[in-house]
């Protein structure tokens, strides 16, 4: 039996409710780490990987690995057959129209590199302008500064609000007949900040600007459908939520990726080549050039099927309280400040304690085992927003706990006894 055919999920009892019993699904969290149980709260960076998805990925190494597309045999067949197999897997998480819409990269920062590199070169003119948001990760704002400074349109950051949520009137008032694209992240990845971007979405479609979402963030913790959204692309990785590194989707509208030139000329991506001329594929082998991380597609669509198999609403609910009971315990530390208080939040608490740099705390609390993220989190001008140079960051997946949270105060208490 090929791998495609194992990954084909087969459930009988129905989605699972109880999160807590996930946990165990992880491998990698039974260990020490400097002789303390590890407690890993650095998801938002990159999520761990459940063992179904390690072993969809070790089956097609193992029986199935072979080119994709391009052979006719056996293994290329099994191969290119899991590989798309995984593509209906993410049209399906994302509620796209069809397959032609599912384009995959190496993850979020080269979606949004392929839409600023193809409809941004050859679409932006001089006056114009793309309209982004101050809390946008770099991957969402560098790509934009690169074709702005090709094209002579100019990049202009919506502001943000001391809580941490886009000024929405300021978004409003920014929106004008210049505004040719405009680029916000579902979840910012410094804050935790879920941003309103249906709303968003529908004014910026009413002033006629395409629309690019950064998902990194949400396709872990919120359900996305792109019609209801009705984005013209939304751009995630898979290794934010439970895949592997290096895999990515960029979701287009058909009618936008047919109008666009190709990304990367090469394999794949063509119909003919003459030293003349190329012609090119059809969609999505358009934005496909060369030969992709298969097995990362194929671990990928592993996760989507492990995502699937679990309750929505319980996760939804479960992260919801956990995020609740984070922010109520690390508020009763003395001198605590939280960055990003927004109303409402999705997995990541961004925070200062006293005058502890944010790197010694990360230093501290490694030492009890406890993995945090330090650092501008790609985020500089969030930084510069609150006058800060870093943040220490707890970011949860759904196999964190209660017990996780209170290590984490506790590391804290010794960070605050160390620095008194
Ligand atoms: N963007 C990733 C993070 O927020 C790396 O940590």
């Amino acid at each position: 039996m090929s791998s495609a055919q194992q990954q084909t999920p087969v459930s009988t009892a129905g989605p699972i409710t109880d999160i807590t019993s996930l946990r165990s699904d992880f491998p990698i969290l039974d260990q020490m780490v400097h002789g303390k149980p590890l407690v890993y709260l650095d998801s938002a960076a990159s999520a761990q990987q459940p063992q179904a998805v390690i072993d969809a990925m070790v089956a097609h190494e193992q029986h199935d690995h072979a080119n994709i597309h391009r052979g006719v045999h056996e293994l290329s067949h099994r191969s290119t057959d899991a590989f798309e197999a995984a593509r209906e897997r993410v049209r399906a998480f994302i509620n796209a129209r069809n397959c032609n819409e599912i384009i995959f990269t190496r993850g979020t920062t080269e979606s949004i590199n392929l839409v600023a590199a193809t409809l941004g070169r050859t679409q932006l003119e001089p006056g114009d302008e793309v309209l982004i948001t101050h809390m946008e990760h770099h991957s969402n704002i560098v790509p934009w500064q690169l074709i702005c400074a090709q094209t002579g349109a100019k990049l202009v950051p919506a502001p943000i609000t001391g809580r941490g949520e886009v000024d929405a009137d300021a978004f409003a008032q920014l929106l004008n007949e210049r505004t040719k694209i405009v680029a916000i992240a579902h979840v910012s990845n410094a804050l935790g900040t879920i941003n309103p971007v249906k709303e968003m979405t529908a004014q910026a479609r009413a002033a006629n600007a395409v629309v690019l979402i950064d998902g990194a963030q949400a396709t872990p913790h919120l359900k996305v459908d792109v019609r209801d959204l009705d984005c013209d692309f939304y751009a995630f990785s898979g290794h934010k939520m439970y895949g592997p590194t290096g895999v990515g989707v960029l979701y287009g509208k058909e009618a936008l990726l047919d109008s666009m030139p190709p990304y990367q000329g090469g394999g794949e991506m063509i119909l003919t080549v003459t030293f003349d001329k190329s012609t090119y594929a059809e969609l999505p082998h358009k934005f496909e050039a060369g030969t992709p991380n298969i097995t990362g597609v194929i671990g990928l669509g592993a996760a989507i099927d492990y995502l699937a198999g679990i309750d929505l609403d319980a996760r939804c609910r479960y992260e919801t309280e956990l995020l609740s009971y984070a922010t109520e315990a690390l508020r009763t530390l003395p001198d605590m400040r939280i960055v990003g208080e927004a109303e409402q939040k999705s997995g990541v608490i961004s925070f200062l304690l006293g005058k502890i740099h944010a790197h010694d705390l990360g230093t501290i609390l490694d030492r009890d085992g406890i993995a945090v993220r330090t650092g501008h989190h790609c985020a500089m001008p969030v930084m510069d927003r609150y006058g800060i140079p870093a943040t220490a960051r707890a970011s949860f997946g759904l196999y964190n706990n209660h017990d996780d949270v209170d290590r984490l105060i506790a590391g804290l208490r010794r960070a605050l006894e160390l620095f008194s």
